[in-house]
C-alpha cells in the first residue's frame, strides 16, 4: 500500500550562509541580540507549556533546538527551477486531431493527470480539448474546469507546446471517436503506437487521466513540459487564488506557520482500517462503511498490524507529541489542511492543548468568504493546497496525492521544508510511551529528532523502483514524478552539480 523508503542524501548547510555569519561583526551583534530575544521568547513559551502540558520539557531542552533547525531550509541553496525547453524542442503545430479527456479523482489526482495529458497530447501530435472533470467520484463536486482553473491562462501559457481548445469543433461533435483507456505508466513507444489510431479516427476520448504516463525514462523535454503544465500553466481560478493568498497573509501576520495535512477523515480511517484509539462503536461504524464501499477491495483489515506496519495516518494526538518532540513551541500556529476530522473535537483536544493556535479554513476565513466554496470539495481542497505550499513547514500525517503534490511543488519552489513522519518508527515510540517504558521529554525528543534528520525535504534525486519488484509493478513502486521532479525540473548551479546528476 505504501512504499517504505529510506532517505539517501542530505546536503550540508549552505557554505555561503556560514560565510555571511562570520564576516560582519555588526551582523554578529545582531545575531547575539536575536538570540537574547529568542531566549526571552522561549522563556515565555515555556511558561505557557507548564500550563498546558502534563509532561513539560525543560527550558534547557527548548534551547537546544535552533530556529534554523525548526524553520530553516537553507539546504535548498543553489537549486533553481529549470523548465525551459532544450534547443531541440520544436514549436507546436495546429494538429487537426483531438484528444478529449475526462479527468478522474480528487483535485490533485486531476491536476497531475491533466499535466500528463498535456504531455501525451504533445507525444501524440494532437490538439487537447479542455478536460472534463469527474463529477461522479465521492468528491461529488459539480465544478467545471474553469471553476477551478484559470482556463485562458492554461491555454495561453502552453501555446508553444500543445494547442488547447475549449471545445471540439462543431463538425467533429458527431464524428466517430476512439475510446481508449491508456495503459498506466506508459512511455514514448506506447504513445507512438497509439498514434496509429489517427489513421481511423480524428478524435480519441480518454476516460481516465491519472497516472497514464511513466515517472521515468521519458525525454527531458517531455518531463520539463509536465512541470510547465503543472506549475506554470495550471493556475487556480482567480477567486480561489485571491482567497488563498488572503488566508496565507492572515496566517503570516502571526509569524511562521506549519501546514498540517491531517488525514483523519472518516473515509480515510475506514479505507485504511485504522481504528487505534477509537471506541468499539466507532471501529464498528468504520468496518461497516468499508464493507459497503464496493470499490475498496480490502475488506478484512487487522488494525494493529496496519499500525505497526506504518500504514495508518498519524492520529491528531500523535501529531501533537511528534511536533512537540521536534521542538516546536506551543505558541506555533498550525493550519490544519483537512476535511472533517473524525470524532471532531474529541480527537483534536489533545493536539489543541499542546498547540492552542490551531486553525482551520473555517476559523481563518469568514462565512461570506467561504460561501461560494461550500459544497465544492475541489475548490476547498485548492485553498488547502495553496496554504500548504506557502507554509514555512509542511507536515503530512499520511501519504496521498495531495501530500505528494504539495511536497513536489515545495521542492520545485526551493526545497521548502516538508517533514514526513516516519510512521513505523514513531508507532514504536508511541507504544513505548503507552506501556510506560518511555516518557515525553528529552529522550523522546532526541529519538524523534534523529529519526527525522533526513526526512525534511532536502534536495535529492527521485527514488527509483523498490528492489525486488518486477514488470509493471516496478513502475508502480517508483517515486512519483510530481513528488520530486528532480533532476529534470530542478537544477543545481555551481561546481558541485556533478554530485546530483
Ligand atoms: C509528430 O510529429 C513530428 C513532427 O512533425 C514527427 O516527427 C513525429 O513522428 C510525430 N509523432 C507521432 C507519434 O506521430
Ligand atoms: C491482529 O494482529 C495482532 C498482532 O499481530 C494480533 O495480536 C491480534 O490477535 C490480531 N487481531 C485479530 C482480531 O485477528
Amino acid at each position: 500500500m505504501v512504499n517504505p523508503r529510506a532517505a539517501s542524501s542530505f546536503s550540508s548547510p549552505s557554505p555561503l550562509l556560514r560565510f555571511r555569519i562570520h564576516t560582519s561583526s555588526s551582523i554578529s551583534r545582531c545575531v547575539a541580540l536575536l538570540l537574547a530575544f529568542s531566549a526571552v521568547l522561549f522563556f515565555f513559551s515555556h511558561r505557557q507549556i507548564d500550563e498546558v502540558d502534563r509532561n513539560p520539557l525543560s527550558l534547557e531542552e527548548f534551547f537546544s533546538v535552533s530556529e534554523e533547525q525548526l524553520w530553516g531550509s537553507s539546504f535548498g541553496h543553489g537549486y533553481y527551477p529549470c523548465v525551459k525547453p532544450t534547443s531541440r524542442y520544436a514549436a507546436s503545430e495546429n494538429w487537426d486531431r483531438y484528444l478529449t479527456v475526462r479527468s478522474n479523482g480528487g483535485l490533485n489526482q486531476m491536476r497531475t493527470g491533466i499535466s500528463d495529458m498535456v504531455a501525451v497530447a504533445r507525444l501524440m501530435n494532437a490538439t487537447l480539448v479542455i478536460p472534463w472533470l469527474d463529477k461522479k467520484s465521492f468528491w461529488q463536486d459539480s465544478s467545471t474546469f474553469s471553476d477551478i482553473f484559470d482556463e485562458l491562462h492554461f491555454i495561453k501559457s502552453l501555446q508553444g507546446d500543445v494547442r488547447i481548445v475549449k471545445e471540439l469543433p462543431k463538425e467533429l461533435e458527431s464524428a466517430p471517436r476512439a475510446r481508449k483507456h491508456f495503459t498506466s505508466w506508459s512511455g514514448v513507444s506506447y504513445y507512438e503506437e497509439m498514434a496509429r489510431l489517427w489513421k481511423d479516427y480524428q478524435v480519441i476520448h480518454v476516460p481516465k487521466s491519472d497516472s497514464r504516463l511513466a515517472n521515468n525514462g521519458l525525454p527531458i523535454d517531455i518531463q520539463k513540459l509536465r512541470c510547465r503544465a503543472l506549475y506554470h500553466a495550471l493556475h487556480f481560478a482567480a477567486s480561489i487564488e485571491s482567497l488563498g493568498k488572503k488566508l496565507v497573509e492572515r496566517l503570516q501576520s502571526h509569524g511562521r506557520y506549519i501546514a498540517l495535512h491531517l488525514r483523519y477523515e472518516k473515509d480515510m480511517l475506514s479505507f485504511t482500517g485504522c481504528t487505534y484509539g477509537l471506541s468499539d462503536l466507532e471501529a464498528e461504524e468504520l468496518r461497516i462503511m468499508r464493507e459497503n464501499t464496493n470499490h475498496w477491495k480490502l475488506k478484512k483489515i487487522n488494525s494493529t498490524e496496519q499500525r505497526i506496519g506504518g500504514y495508518c495516518p498519524v492520529t491528531p494526538k500523535e501529531v501533537g507529541i511528534f511536533l512537540q518532540a521536534l521542538g516546536y513551541p506551543p505558541s506555533t500556529w498550525i493550519y490544519i489542511a483537512a476535511g472533517e476530522i473524525y470524532g471532531g473535537d474529541t480527537y483534536l483536544a489533545d493536539l489543541r492543548s499542546r498547540f492552542p493556535n490551531l486553525v482551520f479554513k473555517e476559523t481563518l476565513a469568514t462565512t461570506e468568504e467561504l460561501q461560494n466554496f461550500a459544497s465544492h470539495a475541489s475548490q476547498t481542497a485548492a485553498l488547502d493546497y495553496i496554504i500548504s505550499v506557502e507554509s514555512d513547514v509542511f507536515v503530512p500525517s499520511y501519504t496521498g496525492n495531495m501530500a505528494r503534490a504539495v511536497e513536489g511543488h515545495r521542492r520545485f519552489l526551493g526545497h521548502r521544508k516538508t517533514i514526513s513522519p516516519d510512521r513505523r518508527g514513531l508507532v514504536e515510540l508511541f507504544d513505548k510511551i503507552e506501556r510506560g517504558e518511555l516518557k515525553e521529554g528529552r529522550k523522546l525528543s532526541s529519538l524523534v529528532t534523529e529519526m527525522h534528520k533526513f526526512r525534511q525535504g532536502a534536495p535529492r534525486k527521485r527514488y527509483g523502483s523498490l528492489s525486488g519488484s518486477k514488470g509493471r509493478a516496478r513502475l508502480r513502486t517508483e517515486e512519483s514524478f510530481y513528488e520530486n521532479p528532480f533532476p529534470e525540473c530542478i537544477c543545481l548551479s555551481g561546481k558541485n552539480s556533478h554530485v546530483y546528476r
